[in-house]
């Protein structure tokens, strides 16, 4: 699986999303050490506080089914398309944290470039029980 392939699943992603009120898309596509891939997308709500975010509906599926060891996760965003990097939002940035090491990497989109970075480098310090 390449960071590409991995995009693009995340752009496909990102097509089933469900934002009425933000207009905001976003896809995760997370790749498993077993090779596996997990999808999510922004699931929002009339409540607002309900919402949920693409990278914890990827990561809720993998770890629903068994899977807690990950290499990768791409994810996209948008109102009109995707070309701009989408950065994961703080409670996401934790969340990923549960089950990655520092090494994880994350795949943005950055325009026809692709953006990596590591959890470390996007959570520095981060709180571990
Ligand atoms: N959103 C995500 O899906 N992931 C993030 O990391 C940040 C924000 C969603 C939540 C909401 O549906 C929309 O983007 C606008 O905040």
């Amino acid at each position: 699986m390449t960071d590409l392939q991995l995009i693009k699943m995340a752009e496909n992603a990102a097509n089933n999303a469900y934002s009425p009120y933000s207009g905001f898309k976003v896809g995760a596509a997370l790749l498993a050490r077993d090779g596996r891939v997990f999808c999510g997308c922004n699931i929002e709500n009339g409540s607002y506080s309900a919402t949920i975010c693409a990278e914890r509906v990827a990561m809720t599926k993998a770890v629903s089914e068994g899977v807690r060891e990950f290499e990768s996760i791409a994810i996209v965003g948008g109102i009109d398309d995707f070309s701009k990097p989408c950065m994961p939002c703080g409670v996401c940035r934790q969340f990923i944290s549960e089950f990655c090491g520092g090494d994880f990497r994350l795949i943005f989109k950055n325009n026809d470039a692709v953006l990596i970075k590591t959890l470390d480098e996007l959570l520095p310090n981060r709180f571990e029980l």
